[in-house]
Order: C-alpha cells, then structure tokens, then sequence
C-alpha cells in the first residue's frame, strides 16, 4: 500500500513524465487580491495566466497545491468533522494546460494515471459532464461526453447541472465546464442493493467526488455575463486526501496516514480513543469522534497559515484563522475535557508527517508552536472564566 507522501510523489512524477513542470505551492494566505483571501483551489494562484493578465512560462505544470475553505463562495467549514471527507485545509493536487492541451490529453492522463499507475478498481469510478445551462447559453459537453466514452461504459458517465459541472472561482474570473470523477468506495453487498450511479453527488459519505477536471474558456464578469478568454486552458483538482484514503482502502480520510499520527497523539493526550461508534455508545462515541476529527483538521489550517506569515489576529484573515484555532480548542474542551492548551503539542507531529513536502512546516515550528501555545493561553483563560 502506498502511504501518502509515495501517493503524492507519484502523482507529480507522473505529470513530469508528460512534460509538466513541477512547481511548489503557493502560500495558502492571498496578499493583494480583493476577491480572495485563502487561495481556495489549485487554480487560484494561477488566475491571471488563464485571464492572459500574466506571461506564460511554462504552459504545462503540476503541483499540490494548500488549499482553504472557510469563506466565501467556497465554505466548507460546518461539514469539517461531522463527516469523513471535508477539510477546512487540503491539498489539491492539480495539473495544468495554459493554452497548451484541452479536454483529449486532460481526460485521457486522468484516466490513465487513476486506472493504470494507481490501479483504482474502474468499475467503481464514475464520471460526470456538464449537460449545459440555457442561462448562460451554454450546451451539452458532448466533446468530453465522447471522450470519456472510450474509457467508460455510459451507464457511468452521468450528466451534471451548472451547480456541479461548471467551475468557477468566485463571483468574478476565469470559469468553465467541467467534468468530475467520483469513487465508489461502498461494499459490494450495498453496491448491489443500489447501483452507485443514483449515489453521486448525493451526499453519500462512500460515494465521493475525487477530481475534477475544469475545462477553462470563460470569464465571470461582474455583471454576471461570460466572456470567452484569449485561450483555453485545463485547471485541475484532486482532493489529495481523499484520493489517499481511496488508495489506501479506507473508509474515511481520517483513518489514513494524513491524519492518524495526529489522531493518535491527541489519544494520548486526552485519554479518549478515536473508534467507531456501536450500538451501545453511539452518542457518546459519536462526540469524542467529531472533536478529534475537527481538531485534527484545524490543526492543519492554523500551522500552515502560521508559516506562511499569516498569525491569528483580530481582523481579515487573521481573524479567519483565531476563528478556527478557537473552534478547535472549544471542542477540545467540552468534548475531549482537554482543560490546558493542547493544540500547540500537536504541531511537531504534523511536522513530521508533512515535512517532506512542505519544508515550511519543519524550518517555523518553533514559531508556529509558540504563537498557537499563546493564542491557547489567553482563550483557555476565557473559557474559565
Ligand atoms: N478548480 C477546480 C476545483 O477546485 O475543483
């Protein structure tokens, strides 16, 4: 089994193989852009090469790129913890034509690189394609309908609306069709009783999206119109850790070596165990299991936020970040009776684990361990009085 720095590796390797350059990720903090605090996906660094505001360097690249979602037009910060496979931070694993190649190369590598190299079950994966919105004058993607059809049967290629197949940043920016993969991780008893075509996009924890492929023509002006941009590009999207727990056979991202050592030390900090509810502890179970889901997430959010230069304040994005930092230390404490700052004893953990990749994490630990004790400190004060 891979663990999840080879499944990381891989993918970039894989990319390189097909001329991509690799490049690191970009902050997760956006300075200087008034639609974007957190970058919020893999394309967002990349906004003004698709918008032809920037000169192209390399028109084919490959990264992972930190991602955050917790505000604006993409939010997910209530699912964090109550389910299995929603992060206020992640990775997002992404590759990228700029005006290079469009929908033949893109669905044929992401196919190639989930069935060949990764060797992903095909029969559990599904695609989806952008049926077309009379809105914005926009029709059917028969283009990637058709491509798709060479690799998978058409019982599995399902056709989504504007909300699901049609990427777009924000309000305002580059924007287009789109087509997802998603993973069908159930048994093969409950695939059986129900067939996973009538599971995608329905909220279905074992039913999940994994990549999505955004076919990049327009841009989201303010008034709402679409123009068409000078040319057209692939942004690409893979939940990292999902493809991991994919990959590693798990039923829940937090089972898989991107969360467990964290897990595991907050065990040992708390004296609780991580485990899945039965019958007779369920609710119990249940709450203990939601705190450290969340805990282990928000960890993530603050420590990489902290090397990237953005502390905890009261305003902005600093303010975004006490927000997290404080939920997490609420459900420490009324979950997991953690009464002392436990948040900051975590910090060398994720280091070790996510050193490798992002050197920032080892080279500001002692900083970012002191700011997140500190911040405990004064809000750990607060909650006894
Ligand atoms: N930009 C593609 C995605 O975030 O899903």
């Amino acid at each position: 089994m891979l663990n999840s720095n080879e499944v990381r590796e891989k993918f970039l390797d894989f990319f390189k193989s097909k001329g991509h350059e690799i490049v690191p990720s970009a902050p997760m903090v956006v300075k200087n852009d008034p639609t974007l605090m957190f970058n919020n996906s893999g394309m967002a660094p990349f906004k003004d090469l698709f918008l032809g505001n920037a000169p192209i360097k390399f028109p084919r690249v490959a990264d992972t790129q930190k991602c955050l979602r917790v505000s604006g037009k993409h939010n997910d910060l209530e699912e964090v913890g109550v389910d299995t496979y929603h992060h206020t931070m992640f990775e997002m694993l992404g590759n990228w034509s700029f005006g290079d190649y469009f929908k033949k190369e893109a669905i044929t590598w992401a196919w190639e690189l989930l069935t060949d190299v990764y060797k992903i079950d095909k029969s559990r994966l599904y695609v989806t394609v952008f049926e077309g919105s009379a809105e914005d004058g926009l029709g059917f993607d028969q283009e990637a309908y058709d491509l798709w059809k060479q690799f998978v049967p058409e019982e599995r290629i399902l056709r989504g609306n504007k909300k699901d197949n049609f990427w777009e940043m924000g309000d305002m920016g580059p924007c287009g069709p789109c087509t997802e993969i998603h993973y069908d991780g159930r048994s093969d008893a409950d695939i059986a009783k129900i067939p996973g075509a009538s599971r995608v996009n329905n909220d279905d924890p074992q039913v999940i999206e994994i990549w999505n492929n955004v076919f990049m023509e327009f841009e989201r002006k303010a008034d709402g119109s679409l123009i068409k941009l000078p040319k057209q590009h692939v942004d690409t999207g893979m939940g990292f850790e999902r493809l991991v727990r994919v990959l590693q056979g798990k039923q829940s991202n937090y089972d898989t070596d991107v969360f467990k050592p964290v897990i595991d030390k907050l065990e040992e900090l708390s004296g609780h165990r991580y485990k899945p509810e039965n019958e007779n502890d369920h609710k119990k179970q249940l709450i203990i299991n939601i705190a450290m889901r969340v805990i282990a997430d928000h960890i993530r959010a603050i420590s990489f936020s902290i090397a990237d230069g953005q502390l905890p304040s009261n305003t902005g994005a600093g303010y975004v970040i006490r927000r997290i930092l404080r939920r997490a230390i609420r459900y420490g404490y009324q979950s997991l009776n953690l009464k002392e700052p436990f948040m900051f004893r975590l910090v060398p953990v994720l280091a070790n684990q996510l050193g490798h990749a992002f050197p920032e994490l080892l080279s500001q630990k002692l900083l970012i361990e002191k700011v997140i004790r500190e911040e405990e400190s004064s809000f750990f004060r607060t909650l006894e009085k």
